[in-house]
């Protein structure tokens, strides 16, 4: 039989990825999530009615919500997804970061410390708290530094990535003080299936299938390390199955890439696939950049590797074609997600940069 993890943040797109292939593969899931804007239930709909899946709305800052799930479904692993995790919306209203990374954080540790110290001492021992975060809790690289290691010291830049290196620490806290086993994974950006169109890659290919500017920020030479989301779930069901309480696991493609060349990637791929409006890359359009933008995100994955044997199944050529046949193939889950608050946040946000 399969274990019961409550998934927080799990209509999210990291997070319903991971609960898809955790139903998938015989597990029993517990979903809270607060359907912020980002959350979408629609990602869900293929395990709405399946027995292994239970969907709760709530915030993980609702300590009464929290203590009822855990006491009630008797998770042997916790999940913790959920976050405001936008840079860009991090620098136009930080308070929420605050809120949801820092103070939710806090007290779902404060919960789940309080439902493993009543468990018995054998639930105890697999018992596992697992926090997910990111690389950019790191700060950013020169074009010749080493890639972070889980040892690097913590220099977050933006309000997002601050308030997770606050959560990554109050985790870490919990480890050292009240002996809560938990392990953090820092993975670098993500990319696949079921993301929503405000971040860099689903924004382009949305843009690009409507004829609409593709906005590079600055001069697009800063540097991200791609990941496909289905190789960074594997990652945490690994973590999550043989990795050692207290520890940290980086988890990263070994895929860097300039933004200008994963956009101009992804331009190629439509001219192939959607002809209709080629050469896509007509549509890159140089805005103002992102204040305070990081340079450059690099992963060495060496100890994930070495300890878990966790290597990425994709690389960046053919995960990226695998995602944007996937939008190409869900037309009306990409209708769906850009009505309404979507519109008023490309506007906002795009409007002011105007082209360079
Ligand atoms: P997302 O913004 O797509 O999803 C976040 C989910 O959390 C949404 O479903 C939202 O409704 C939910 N949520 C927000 N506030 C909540 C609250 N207070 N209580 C309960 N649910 C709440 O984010 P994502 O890209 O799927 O990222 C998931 C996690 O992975 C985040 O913690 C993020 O920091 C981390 N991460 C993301 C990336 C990436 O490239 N996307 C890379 C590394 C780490
Ligand atoms: P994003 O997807 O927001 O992820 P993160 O900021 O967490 O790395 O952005 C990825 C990179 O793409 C980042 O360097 C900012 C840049 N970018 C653009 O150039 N244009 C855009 O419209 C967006 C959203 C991002």
């Amino acid at each position: 039989m399969g274990r019961t993890i409550l998934v927080t943040g799990g209509a999210g797109f990291i997070g319903s990825n991971f609960v898809l292939q955790r139903i998938a593969a015989g597990d029993r899931v517990i979903n809270l999530d607060k359907l912020t804007y980002a959350g979408n239930p629609s990602n869900l709909a293929s395990v709405q009615h399946h027995p292994a899946h239970t969907f709760v709305q709530g915030g993980i800052e609702d300590s009464a919500l929290v203590q009822a799930l855990l006491r009630t479904h008797q998770p042997d692993a916790l999940v913790n997804f959920a976050a405001e995790s936008h840079v860009d919306r991090s620098i136009a209203s930080p308070e929420e970061f605050i809120f949801t990374n820092l103070v939710g954080t806090f007290r779902l540790l404060n919960e789940s410390l309080a439902y493993f110290r009543a468990l018995s001492p054998q639930l105890q021992s697999s018992f596992r708290f697992l926090h997910v975060s990111t690389d950019e809790v790191y700060g950013s690289l020169g074009p010749t530094d080493a890639a972070f290691a889980e040892s690097d010291p913590y220099q977050p830049s933006s309000p997002y990535s601050a308030s997770k290196a606050g959560s990554d620490h109050l985790v870490r806290a919990y480890r050292h003080t009240y002996g809560l086993p938990t392990l953090t994974t820092n993975c670098s950006n993500n990319y696949g299936p079921y993301q929503f169109p405000e971040k860099l890659i689903p924004l382009v290919i949305l843009n690009a299938l409507n004829g609409k500017a593709l906005p590079i920020y600055g001069d697009g030479l800063n540097v991200r390390d791609w990941l496909y989301v289905g190789d960074h779930c594997e990652a945490i069901a690994q973590v999550l199955d043989q990795g050692v309480p207290g520890q940290t696991y980086n988890i990263g493609g070994s895929s860097e890439m300039t933004n200008l060349d994963v956009v101009t990637t992804i331009c190629s791929i439509l001219d192939e696939l959607h002809p209709e409006g080629a050469p896509h890359n007509r549509l890159i359009t140089f805005v103002e950049d992102r204040p305070g933008h990081d340079r450059r995100y690099a992963i060495n994955a060496a100890k994930i590797k070495r300890e878990l044997g966790w290597q990425p199944a994709e690389s960046f050529a053919t995960g990226i074609r695998r995602t944007v046949e996937w939008y190409l193939a869900n037309s009306a889950w990409i209708e769906q997600v850009t009505s309404g608050q979507y519109r008023n946040w490309i506007a906002a946000n795009y409007e002011a940069r105007g082209a360079k």
